[in-house]
């Protein structure tokens, strides 16, 4: 047994540690998906949990289960993913992105385009929408959310959150923004189709799939903790890209860009980074 971050104790002899580098391998040619770009210890860690509740002892006898069946596989696929989110998560964040980083944005642009990656069920998205609804109604703005998990896409179009990820929402877009109704003895909210309008999801995986362009504000908080140091500095370039001249990537609350000015970013505030509206400016110049 070996102790790792976390606490709690797997096991992993050398057999063990073979075996996974076969099941990683596997998992790639069979499901796109490239564990390598995920941190080793959480990774193992997981998978070695969820393959004991299986009853394997095996990585390899555990793909060959989950291979057997796609709807297995793309469940084990999703909760690899963790999904916990709120609205508002970190509101100290979104008072700045309310009061200063979103009327910067407005000032210069008649509607915005805005992406919540690695949006889980969407708290982020509509807390997006909610700000702009308020700050400039009406304008056509569009927010992508996407994920790489589909159920919870699923529940990001539906727009239905519990008591617990309204706990930071501020008390009047709670009355505003969303209908209460009773579920199974629990009461639940759903967002005003006013939201919806602005709000598209689709799957995206940011570790593999080509990435959309042209906003003006990437939000992408509390996922890509879980990826080696590579991939996040890849994933940052490709936000860098994919925002507009004078866009910002906003990042969690645990989280900095210590590469930021290689990158193109400049650093304005906390967990706030822009890429430069005299881009284009300073590349002309030079040529
Ligand atoms: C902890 S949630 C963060 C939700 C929201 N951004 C927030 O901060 O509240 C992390 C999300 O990242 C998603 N995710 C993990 N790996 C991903 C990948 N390779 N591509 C896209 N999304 C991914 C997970 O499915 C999960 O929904």
């Amino acid at each position: 047994m070996q102790q790792v971050p976390g606490g709690i104790s797997v096991p992993k002899t050398p057999e063990l540690l073979r075996d996974f580098e076969q099941f990683k391998q596997q998992l790639k040619k069979r499901a796109g998906l490239d564990l390598d770009q995920y941190k080793f210890e959480q990774t193992y860690r997981r998978i070695y949990t969820m393959m004991e509740r299986a009853g394997y002892r095996k990585f390899t006898d555990y793909l060959i289960y989950l291979a057997a069946d796609e709807a297995r596989l793309r469940g084990f696929i999703d909760r690899l993913a963790i999904n916990v989110s709120e609205l508002f998560r970190n509101p100290e964040q979104f008072q700045i992105l309310k009061n200063e980083v979103l009327p910067e944005l407005l000032r210069g642009n008649a509607h915005l385009k805005l992406w919540s990656a690695g949006s889980s069920y969407g708290a982020e998205a509509y807390s997006l929408a909610i700000l702009l609804h308020e700050l400039a109604p009406n304008r056509g703005h569009q927010i992508l959310g996407t994920d790489i998990d589909q159920e919870v896409l699923e529940r990001a179009r539906r727009g239905v959150f519990g008591e617990s990820d309204l706990r930071n929402a501020p008390a009047e877009y709670k009355q505003r923004y969303f209908r209460a109704f009773q579920e199974n003895g629990r009461t639940l909210y759903e967002a005003d189709p006013v939201l919806k309008r602005y709000l598209k999801f689709e799957r995206h995986n940011l570790l593999s799939d080509p990435y959309p362009k042209g906003f003006h504000l990437i939000a992408c908080r509390n996922v890509v903790i879980y990826f080696s140091d590579e991939a996040k500095e890849r994933i940052f370039r490709e936000f860098h890209n994919a925002l507009v001249p004078g866009g910002y990537l906003f990042v969690g609350n645990t989280e900095r860009i210590f590469t930021y000015a290689q990158i193109g970013f400049e650093n304005p505030s906390a967990f706030f980074y822009k890429k430069p509206a005299q881009e284009v400016q300073r590349w002309r110049n030079a040529s």
